[in-house]
């Protein structure tokens, strides 16, 4: 059943405790490199604020483990939020405690408040199996939940990127909000809209485009969609452990050889569904990975002592020409080593064919990191139907897996 969302709720002169996923990429520096997830919680952040509700926003960044690290602090995204508001964003030096709860206090009508990172705390990551099974670990839970909890009248969920997760935040939180308001975000609306019609309703030719080191990671989406897809695309690492269980010789090439008898399993039965699945033909190999590496181009085997960082010029061809040709367009994950260039190319060359693809009418949707920052690297955003903020979610929303997280808010009428 569809969720309510913030334009189903009163929230003038209310209390908006939001959960977004600001966990967004940073230099080394602590400079953010794509403010992409901060834009696109805009429209809901907007909304409440024009129509009177006093917002209290959390979110975690990176994985401090559970304790106050300064390396993983919110500010730079406050910072970055209140540029693009155009307006103050209060801070608060902690989630919870006496000073969280001091500014939620005071906060009127329009004003907003970022509470820092909520995995200082380790009660924040407790999954919720562990707090079953646990009464101690359940009581800590509930209580940092109860603290976040009692700061606010409603409940807003965000943070699609982080919908897959039973952090406190994400579960508990609602949980014990319940008989409040407890509703989702427009992001969560608009990304369970494109990726459920995407893959209930999609325009043939379908073609999946899976990329990145691991099939293990990938094994759910696949069996997924061997029978929604006419077919799949396989390039980046977890290549080698497919193109080995046929019989080729990968090099020295990653390869997940405990898998392999999985990923036998998979060609066997996309066949059986008439699902085509592509591997690559041609590859990028180098003796050692390192920028500036001397590669050159493997066709079919691999020598030993050389390893695949990309997909080949044939690969990139063929897959290209399956991609334009594609009505229905999901890609998950690079072609290649793509933060080192130029290994970068299989992974540009396929994100320039889904934006021509999409140019020509298809419906195309971009989740995972390295994916959407190609595209961005290429100025192309603007060239896909929808780019996914969440990369671990959208995966597990295209195994078909529900998101406890969101099952828990309230059901439109
Ligand atoms: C992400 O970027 O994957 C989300 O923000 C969730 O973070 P996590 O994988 O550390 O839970
Ligand atoms: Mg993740």
């Amino acid at each position: 059943m569809a969720k309510k969302t913030v334009a189903d709720i009163e929230v003038k002169g209310k209390k908006v405790l939001m959960r977004v996923d600001f966990n967004v990429p940073q230099d080394d520096d602590g400079n953010i490199t794509s403010d992409d997830r901060i834009v696109k919680a805009l429209p809901t952040i907007k909304n409440i604020l024009n129509r009177g509700g006093a917002l209290l926003l959390m979110s975690h960044l990176g994985r401090p483990e559970g304790k106050r690290d300064d390396a993983y602090t919110l500010r730079p995204v406050a910072e970055r939020l209140s540029e693009l508001l155009g307006k103050k964003v209060i801070f608060a030096n902690d989630c919870v405690g006496p000073d969280a709860k001091a500014k939620a206090a005071a906060l009127k009508p329009g004003d907003v408040l970022l509470l820092e990172n909520l995995r200082f705390y380790k009660e924040e990551v407790i999954k919720d199996k562990a707090a079953k099974e646990d009464a101690q670990l359940r009581e800590a839970k509930d209580t940092f939940a109860r603290e976040l909890a009692a700061m606010a009248d409603v409940y807003v969920d965000d943070a699609f990127g982080t919908a897959h997760r039973d952090n406190a935040s994400m579960y508990t939180v609602p949980s014990v909000m319940e008989g409040k308001p407890r509703v989702t975000g427009f992001l969560i609306e608009k990304e369970l809209n494109f990726l459920g019609d995407t893959i209930r309703n999609p325009s043939r030719p379908f073609v999946a485009i899976l990329g990145g080191a691991k099939v293990s990671d990938k094994i759910g989406v696949i069996e997924n969609l061997i029978d929604k897809v006419n077919r799949i695309i396989i390039g980046g690492a977890m290549a080698y452990t497919f193109l080995k269980s046929r019989g080729k010789a990968v090099g020295d090439s990653l390869c997940e050889d405990d898998f392999m008898d999985k990923a036998l399993a998979l060609l066997d039965q996309a066949t059986e569904a008439g699902c085509e699945v592509m591997l690559p033909p041609d590859h990028v190999v180098v003796r050692k990975l390192a920028p500036g590496a001397e590669h050159r181009i493997a066709v079919g085997d691999i020598d030993p002592g050389w390893q695949a960082v990309d997909i080949g010029p044939m690969a990139r061809k063929e897959f290209a020409e399956k991609i334009v040709g594609a009505k229905t367009i999901l890609w998950n994950g690079p072609m290649g080593v793509f933060e080192i260039a130029p290994f970068d190319e299989g992974t540009k060359a396929i994100a320039q064919a889904v934006a021509q693809a999409t140019e020509q009418g298809a419906k195309s949707v971009v989740g995972g990191g390295d994916s959407a920052s190609a595209i961005e690297q290429l100025g192309l955003q603007d060239k896909i139907s929808h780019i996914s903020t969440g990369g671990g979610a959208s995966l597990e929303f295209l195994e078909g897996k529900k998101f406890k997280a969101i099952e828990i808010l309230d059901d439109k009428q």
